[in-house]
């Protein structure tokens, strides 16, 4: 069978385009997939990436093929193995332990927390004297404090401060491209001994947090319902570090992403009033209580937040490593290639998307959006464990705020970037006025 070849950009000597990828992630690889629609490959330090940008091969590595494929991430320093680093058995054993605990029963007691959260931080910060500067600490508190107590149940206002730092310290540590393809010995990198502080400091907290969770009755945190779990389960061997390391994942899994996607929905509604006003209005008509099923009944916000996270998924970018060669479609992946796939750079596709750099939230109302190229939580049998949660919880607490307030420009456009996560370099100049 004839492949076809995957054009393949070589770069500069030895460091390939680590330069130009390292300066503007985002621009330099939109760049080459107008180039080279399809697949290609470039040369980022020592390692050579393939990304691809076809939502076929993007099926067969996530969903057709997966079995040929590992995940191999920077990430398992400080998650350890839980279920976003482990493969194979391993990744089976704890994907089917523990998304039963995200169940319905779950979800619903978290959408309190939810409300209460958001309106305690919305009237701090409409108090503080903060309104006008950068509306993403509002939005990394609310989820934050929401993260703490639906996850670890620890009373979260004294730890936002020095946790907030432990984790920034920690994902942009492991994020660093210097880091990535040119490790320093320990000796010689302070970096390196920040990290190692931050992570004491982590994982001091959420050892104390499981002795406190044994011996409270009435928390319904996840932490809670991993110990009952294992208490009825002797038979799994759930061991503390199962449980730290499944912890750490979420709190930083569920924190920056649904946090900058907050900020973006924020940004979008702010230079877009009709779109906003119309979706206040549905908010104004919405007076039921909160719970799963009555949040079915606002089709507005759901366009809106699929809106945004098709221009702005925070989890912009993954990699995938063959644990074999493979066929895929009408390319070869060789064993040990890494692939790199980016809900990003299909979502912003003119090929895939019409109008792709536009806000048009009502592509998804008349469903004319193009499914296989949307993937804000991945796709397959490894999608985002946390969807339901995240979609929940952005909708609540929306809900919350936009009761009240909107959006508001302040100053200049967010200038998207991306590390972890994608973020703002010059954050969200976004305001909160109340509404009329
Ligand atoms: C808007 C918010 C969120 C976004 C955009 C997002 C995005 C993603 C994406 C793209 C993946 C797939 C990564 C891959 O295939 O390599 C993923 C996996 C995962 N996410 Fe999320 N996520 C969000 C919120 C959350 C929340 C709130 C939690 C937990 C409460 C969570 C927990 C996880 C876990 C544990 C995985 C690994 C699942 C597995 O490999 O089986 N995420 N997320």
């Amino acid at each position: 069978m004839n492949f076809k070849t995957i054009p393949f950009e070589k770069g500069q000597f030895l460091i390939g385009s680590l330069l130009p990828y390292s300066k503007d992630r985002l621009g330099f690889l939109l760049n080459l997939q107008k180039k080279h629609s399809g697949a290609f490959k470039v040369k980022i330090g020592p390692k050579k990436v393939t990304v691809l940008s076809d939502p076929k091969y993007v099926k067969f590595v996530m969903q057709t093929g997966h079995k040929s494929f590992v995940k191999k991430t920077n990430f398992d320093m400080f998650f350890g193995r839980s279920l976003f680093t482990a493969n194979g058995q391993e990744w089976k054993r704890q994907r089917k332990l523990l998304m039963p605990l995200m169940n319905l029963r779950y979800l619903e007691t978290c959408l309190g927390v939810f409300e209460s959260i958001s309106k305690e931080n919305i009237a701090n910060y409409m108090s503080s004297g903060k309104n006008g500067s950068d509306l993403r600490t509002l939005f990394s508190k609310i989820t934050f404090d929401i993260i703490l107590k639906t996850v670890i149940g620890i009373d979260y206002r004294q730890n936002y401060e020095f946790l907030d730092q432990a984790i920034t310290t920690l994902t942009h540590f492991v994020t660093k491209d210097k880091y990535r393809f040119f490790p320093l010995p320990e000796f010689l990198d302070r970096e390196k001994r920040e990290f190692n502080d931050a992570l004491k400091t982590l994982n001091d907290l959420i050892y104390k947090s499981l002795e406190t969770a044994k011996s409270s009755s009435e928390d319904f945190s996840f932490i809670s319902q991993l110990l009952e779990y294992k208490k009825q389960n002797p038979e799994e061997n759930i061991n503390e570090d199962f449980i730290r390391d499944n912890i750490v994942t979420v709190m930083f899994a569920g924190y920056e992403t649904t946090a900058m996607t907050f900020s973006f929905i924020a940004e979008m509604l702010a230079y877009s009033p009709k779109i906003q006003e119309e979706l206040i209005k549905e908010i104004r008509s919405f007076d039921k209580e909160f719970s799963v099923e009555n949040l079915k009944d606002t089709p507005i916000l759901d366009a809106v937040i699929s809106e945004t996270m098709r221009l702005y998924p925070a989890g912009w970018a993954f990699t995938r490593v063959a644990s074999e060669d493979v066929i895929a479609e009408d390319i070869e992946i060789k064993k040990e290639d890494i692939v790199l796939i980016s809900p990003y750079l299909l979502g912003r596709n003119e090929k895939l998307h019409p109008d792709a750099n536009v806000f048009k939230p009502f592509r998804f109302l008349d469903d004319s959006v193009n499914r296989d190229a949307y993937m804000p939580f991945g796709m397959g049998p490894r999608t985002c464990s946390g969807a339901n949660f995240a979609i929940l919880e952005l909708k609540v607490v929306l809900i919350t705020l936009l009761r009240e307030y909107k959006f508001e420009s302040c100053g200049d456009k967010c200038q998207v970037d991306a590390r972890a996560t994608l973020f703002s370099k010059n954050g969200f100049n976004i305001k909160l006025i109340r509404n009329s």
